[in-house]
This record gives structure tokens, C-alpha cells and sequence, in this order.
């Protein structure tokens, strides 16, 4: 495993990205940046101001968000989904989560068939159990998503996302080792130990796998022998100086005086960006490297970690 490494501005991180990306050289690497939840218009703000330039010299070839709480925190809109989704931001697909249908507008851009990936474990949803495939730019596999709900301390009931793994687990794996699939995940949970079992679950079948909906950056990226890259929480993409991207005044209020019920509103403190990066081989359809990033906005500091598989065993 590579250390972790800390570039001051744009300039220098860009300049210094090519040397931890695997060699130009190689042929036949996919490169799928994973991000997590979007928060509010600083989250928004931040997407668009840095994944162009990312997307561009890193060389990925499609990127994804979780989309839960791009409205404000709460909630998606077909103007914010039309803003992130056009060509010149660059996001491909959003996955989403608890906050699914804060928005009624949810369900229009559902029905026009775009690139949005409901949990496939939500309940009494037509047609959501389908794993949704996007074409990848460069590749001749298609990105096959998998967005699914955990279940401890969910204020909502959802189907059981183990069962529904088992019951989907051999067809995704014939299609990854046909050649004709990568798949990615993104487990929407609060507890890290129901996101590990389902990423081991898949371990040489998903390319990757992120956590999402804590929030909160974990630290443990892990590249499997087989090839699987996991991250139990890849973090929110929103507000540095918040309560999980709202307002500290909102949220000391809930906590410590919860009879004022005051409104909860996304901070508009700078933000920071936090990604996974995996680099995938077009052969097999496995991860042969994963990097955590992250970039704060006030700092214009860049943070880098590179993993790769355990050594073998002598
Ligand atoms: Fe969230
Ligand atoms: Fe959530």
C-alpha cells in the first residue's frame, strides 16, 4: 500500500496525478470516479468547478454521485439533474438513497429513463429491481450499477439487500466474466459493517463498491486479491464546516434545544470533494487500482491515497 499524499493547489496535484495513475502505456484501463452524496448548492458548486478538469487529466472515462441530497439536502430536480448531467459538468450516472422522493420531481426523471439508479431494494417500486446499464465512453463494457439500501437505523422498511444480492450475484458475475459488464455499487447505509459484508459478498464480481450516507469519509479503502475496491464511506461532496453539510446554527439547535425545531438548511461553507477513483482492466473487469481523493475548497488541498492488492503470501 502507497501512503497518503497532500498537494497544495491545482497546479501541483494535477502536475503530480499522472505518476499514481497506472502507465498511459498499459492498454485497455477504464477509469470510474465514484462519488458520494451531493450536498446543496455548495456540493453543486464544487462538482462544477472541479470535476471537468479532473475528468479531464486523470482521463476517466464516466463518473457517478449519489444524488439524495442535491436539492437543498433534501431531494433531487430535474433543473439540478439537467445541470450535472450536461455534458460540460460530466456527471453519468446518479445513484440515490433515503431521500429519494423529497422531490416529486423524482418521479418524471425516473420516467424519462435517465441516468438515475433508484436502490433496487426499495419497496413496492415497479420495475426497480432491474440493475440499470450505461454505455461507457472507450470501453466495450457497459457499467452495470447496483444501488441498494442498508437497513440498520433506516427510518423507512426496505427489501432485504442480501437477498436480493444472492439472487442477482451469478448473473452479474457471468456478465463481468463474459466481457460484456463492470459493475459498480453503491451501499447507502449507516452501519460500516453491513457495507464490508456486502462489498466481501462481491468480492471478484463488482469492480467496485462505495459506501455512501453517513456522510463521512472513512479512511479504509481496500483492493481485494480478486479484484474488488471498497471504501466503507467514500464521504459527502458538500460543506467542510457543517453537521453531515448543514448549517451549525440548524444543527446544534436539533441536538441541544430540540423543542426550538428550527429548520434544517445546507451550510454555504466552502466545501470539500470526495471521490474513489478505480482503475479497471477492460480485460477482466476487475479493479488493478483504487485511489481515495479528496480536495478542499478553502485549502485548495488536494489528498491522494493509492491502494493496491494485499502482497502475496510467501
Ligand atoms: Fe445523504
Ligand atoms: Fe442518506
Amino acid at each position: 500500500m502507497s501512503g497518503v499524499q497532500y498537494f497544495r493547489g491545482n497546479d501541483a496535484f494535477f502536475e503530480a496525478l499522472p505518476q499514481a495513475l497506472l502507465p498511459a502505456s498499459r492498454e485497455g484501463v477504464v477509469r470510474i470516479l465514484m462519488m458520494g452524496d451531493v450536498v446543496g448548492r455548495p456540493g453543486r458548486k464544487i462538482v462544477k468547478s472541479v470535476l471537468p478538469q479532473l475528468k479531464h487529466r486523470a482521463k476517466i472515462n464516466i463518473a457517478t454521485i449519489n444524488g439524495e441530497n442535491l436539492a437543498g439536502g433534501f431531494g433531487i430536480t430535474q433543473k439540478i439533474f439537467n445541470e450535472l448531467t450536461a455534458p460540460a459538468v460530466g456527471i453519468d450516472v446518479i445513484t440515490m438513497g433515503n431521500h429519494w422522493c423529497d422531490k416529486p420531481e423524482v418521479h418524471a426523471i425516473r420516467k424519462s429513463g435517465a441516468r438515475m439508479v433508484l436502490p433496487q431494494n426499495l419497496k413496492n417500486l415497479d420495475g426497480v429491481t432491474v440493475i440499470p446499464e450505461f454505455e461507457i465512453p472507450n470501453s466495450r463494457r457497459r457499467l452495470a450499477v447496483v444501488n441498494l439500501m442498508g437497513l440498520f437505523a433506516m427510518k423507512h422498511e426496505y427489501n432485504d439487500p442480501f437477498e436480493f444480492l444472492e439472487s442477482v450475484k451469478s448473473t452479474l458475475e457471468a456478465k463481468v466474466q463474459g466481457g460484456q459488464c463492470i459493475v459498480i455499487v453503491d451501499v447507502h447505509a449507516e452501519a460500516s459493517s453491513e457495507k464490508q459484508a456486502i462489498a466481501w459478498f462481491l468480492d471478484g464480481v463488482a469492480a467496485g463498491l462505495v459506501g455512501t450516507h453517513t456522510h463521512t469519509p472513512t479512511s479504509d479503502e481496500r483492493l481485494t486479491r480478486k479484484g474488488t475496491a471498497f471504501l466503507t464511506d467514500v464521504g459527502m461532496t458538500g460543506p467542510y464546516e457543517s453537521v453531515i453539510g448543514m448549517s451549525l446554527a440548524g444543527s446544534m439547535c436539533r441536538y441541544f434545544s430540540p423543542k426550538q425545531k428550527k429548520p434544517q438548511e445546507v451550510s454555504e461553507n466552502d466545501s470539500w470533494l470526495c471521490g474513489f477513483l478505480l482503475e479497471v482492466s477492460e480485460h477482466t473487469g476487475l479493479t488493478l487500482a483504487a485511489h481515495r481523493l479528496q480536495y478542499r475548497e478553502d485549502t485548495e488541498e488536494w489528498t491522494l491515497r493509492t491502494v493496491t492488492p494485499p502482497a502475496a503470501k510467501t
